[in-house]
């Protein structure tokens, strides 16, 4: 290039328009553009032999922090790998001389140099400041995000923006925003400046005491338009927020001008308050609570209703447990009774049968013996067997295979008829009242039989009443009414008989046994414990029932139901005493039993009173007799096996029309008493000479009648 000067490439470089630097492998700044220097706010003399990473500072902004290290990175990437290596945009502020930072963003090209062997010798770093370009991209989107946020916002708030910018120009921002809010929850808001109880509301604060939004509103018409029953409420509310610094928080009612009441819900808080505490100034909102109050009420009421309702279920249900548990507890002790009378009976009438025997061989015995003194000792037995006898009778009531002779019984007749018997077995200190129905049905019963149940209840009063007392004898009729009627009866028509004592009355446990035969409580001799087992058994079997009544201390009631009697029945015909005159004596009489010691003994008992008496086994064998002779009567056990003594009557009647039948029983057996013909008559184990031979006279003088 002949004489023509080298460039000075140098200072070429350094004019070169644009941001360069010449760095070495090391990244220590050779040579730098004016350009870079005036952008980077460095001079040259500064920069030049330092490594570029310490010529620009680190900004202390975190964000700015990846811009060392990005561009350290850079550079090594060249000076190992020898390729050109470009930045994308990163941040890398730029210290200003007063020390503060300039955010700045650029782009980087770092190119390696080689001399001609094709090593790396340096590297121009490029740089571009985007700072402007970056600026204004990001202000744009900012720009756009802002714009989209506020039309929201307008969008949202434009109404009430308006409204509130014409009603009160002077709110500020942040007041605007709390009456938006305010707005939007449908809340009204209030303050109330204490010393002169000036009171500034908003509209809707107003709408809820039934104001318009230009009406005048005072504290004073907010305290008369609340409902006088809340106002003691309000009041001492407001006295707790103002004294004792509580929020205040309250319902109340208003009575709106129309007339009309409105639920409200205030809450407040003083929210100024002078140096000695003294209140300045309160502020608060107003909500509508009508809604929630009727919804709570119609709730309530609801809760209430299904509580009523349940309960009421409840009692229902309860009842007809209590109802069932008594009809089962009447049923186990019904069938409890019956069981133990099924054995009682077995036992009574074995007992019956060894009794008769007893009785029958004493009394054959103690005529042989005529006057002798031995006859002491075999009337001594007489006697304690007839007492056994009677026993057994009253385990037979109790098992209802007693014969009872069901009849018309006018109940208040036969108690007047007791009245002495009563006075004499109560003695002085037993007060007796007596309380009869006029109008009395008469009761199908045995009359005897009642009576003796009567006489054992006034006994076990007395037992009862040792210092004296009252007993009442009452009767009444009672109708079908189910629920007073005992359950073991059939719905029906009794008479009802009480015996009431003012005794010592019976625990529990005793009141639950009272029933049982040989159940007592008395001492050894006192009592057998078959008195109520015999009224039980008698109103059983008359189809009637008894029930108990008491508690300790508390006396004793006893309630025998009868049933009424059919109008039908009639009444038992009174006997006429046997007269003496024996009619049938010397006539003849066959005796039918299986039992050859029974046999045996009753016919020696007649045979001894001057009857002829011929035997007989079996029913068939009685038969046969009475087809070759006549007889006057026949004395016959009910219980022939075989042939019932009722069948054995038929056929013997269709041989003999006129013979009079005498029946042995030991209980009720198979016979039933009302149907009896006219030449029939029974007699219950065991029985004496005298019972035997004054049967036969009876059943002869009816007949003779
Ligand atoms: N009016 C009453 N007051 C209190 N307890 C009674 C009354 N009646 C019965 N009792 C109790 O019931 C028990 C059974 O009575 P029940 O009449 O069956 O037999 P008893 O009176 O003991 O003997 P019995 O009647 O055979 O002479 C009595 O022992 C007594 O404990
Ligand atoms: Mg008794």
């Amino acid at each position: 290039m002949g004489g023509a000067p080298d460039p000075d490439f140098r200072a070429v470089f350094r004019t070169t328009p644009g941001l360069y630097l010449l760095l070495t492998t090391q990244f220590e700044i050779i040579e730098a553009t004016d350009t870079w220097l005036r952008h980077t706010g460095t001079q040259r003399a500064e920069v030049l032999g330092r490594p570029l990473l310490d010529v620009l500072a680190e900004s202390p902004d975190e964000r700015a922090a990846s811009g060392p290290r990005e561009l350290r990175e850079s550079l090594e990437r060249v000076a190992r790998l020898g390729r050109p290596d470009a930045m994308p945009v990163h941040r890398y502020d730029i210290r200003r001389p007063d020390g503060t930072f300039d955010e700045r963003y650029w782009t980087l090209l770092n190119s390696p140099l080689r001399n001609e062997a094709g090593r790396i010798t340096g590297i121009v770093h490029r740089v571009r400041d985007v700072t402007e370009l970056v600026r204004l991209h990001r202000e744009g989107d900012e720009r756009d995000e802002l714009a989209r946020d506020q039309q929201l916002l307008i969008e949202r708030l434009r109404a009430a923006n308006e409204e509130l910018a014409q009603r009160d120009r002077s709110l500020s921002e942040s007041g605007r925003l709390y009456t938006i809010a305010l707005e939007a929850g449908r809340l009204g808001s209030w303050e109330l400046s204490l010393p002169d109880r000036r009171m500034v509301s908003s509209a809707q604060h107003k709408a809820y005491y039934g104001r318009g939004p230009e009406d005048p509103f005072t504290h004073d018409e907010l305290r008369a338009a609340v409902h006088p029953d809340d106002r003691a409420t309000r009041q001492a509310a407001l006295d707790r927020a103002l004294l004792g610094g509580a929020d205040y928080d309250i319902e109340y009612r208003v009575i709106w001008p129309d007339g009309s009441t409105h639920w409200v819900q205030v809450r407040g808080q003083v929210i100024r308050r002078r140096a000695d505490g003294t209140p300045e100034h309160m502020a608060g909102v107003t909500l509508d609570a009508s809604e929630r109050k009727r919804a709570e009420e119609i709730l309530e009421a609801r809760v209430a209703t299904r509580t009523r309702e349940l309960a009421d279920a409840n009692a229902r249900l309860t009842a007809a447990v209590a109802e069932r548990d008594k009809a089962e507890r009447a049923l186990v002790e019904a069938r409890r009774l019956e069981a133990i009378g099924r054995l009682t009976g077995g036992v009574a009438h074995d007992f019956n049968n060894l009794l008769a025997a007893v009785i029958g061989n004493l009394e054959l015995l103690s005529a042989a013996l005529g006057e002798a003194p031995p006859r002491r000792y075999a009337e001594a037995a007489l006697s304690a067997a007839w007492r056994g006898g009677r026993l057994t009778q009253q385990l037979l009531a109790f098992a209802r295979q007693q014969r009872l002779e069901s009849a018309l019984v006018e109940v208040n007749d036969l108690i007047a008829g007791m009245d002495t018997l009563l006075q004499h077995t109560l003695g002085g200190l037993v007060q007796v009242e007596m309380a009869l129905e006029p109008t009395l049905w008469p009761a199908s019963t045995d009359a005897t039989q009642l009576e003796l149940v009567l006489l054992n209840l006034a006994i076990n009063a007395r037992d009862a009443m040792p210092e004296g007392g009252t007993l009442r004898i009452a009767t009444r009729n009672v109708e079908q009414a189910g629920a007073t009627l005992p359950e073991e009866l059939d719905p029906g028509e009794y008479v009802l008989i009480s015996v009431t004592d003012t005794g010592t009355g019976m625990s529990p446990e005793v009141a639950e046994r009272a029933f049982e035969p040989f159940f007592t409580t008395k001492e050894v001799g006192k009592g057998s414990g078959l008195g109520l087992a015999q009224a039980y058994g008698v109103a059983r079997q008359s189809g009637g029932t008894v029930r108990l009544r008491s508690s300790l201390g508390g006396g004793t009631v006893v309630e025998l139901f009868l049933p009424r009697a059919p109008a039908a029945t009639q009444a038992e015909p009174n006997w006429t005493p046997p007269s003496d005159h024996v009619a049938s004596r010397g006539s003849a009489v066959l005796v039918l039993n299986h039992e050859p010691v029974l046999r045996h003994i009753a016919g020696e008992l007649l045979a001894e009173a001057g009857y002829q008496v011929q035997e007989a086994s079996t029913g068939h064998e009685a038969l046969a007799v009475l087809r070759e002779r006549h007889f006057a009567a026949a004395v016959v056990d009910a219980a022939v096996p075989g042939m019932t003594g009722t069948e054995f009557a038929r056929l013997a009647r269709q041989l003999q029309p006129e013979l009079q039948v005498l029946f042995i029983t030991g209980g009720a057996d198979m016979l039933e008493p009302n149907r009896l013909g006219p030449r029939e008559r029974v007699l219950s184990k065991p029985y004496g000479r005298a019972e035997l031979l004054s049967a036969l006279r009876r059943l002869a003088s009816a007949w003779a009648e």
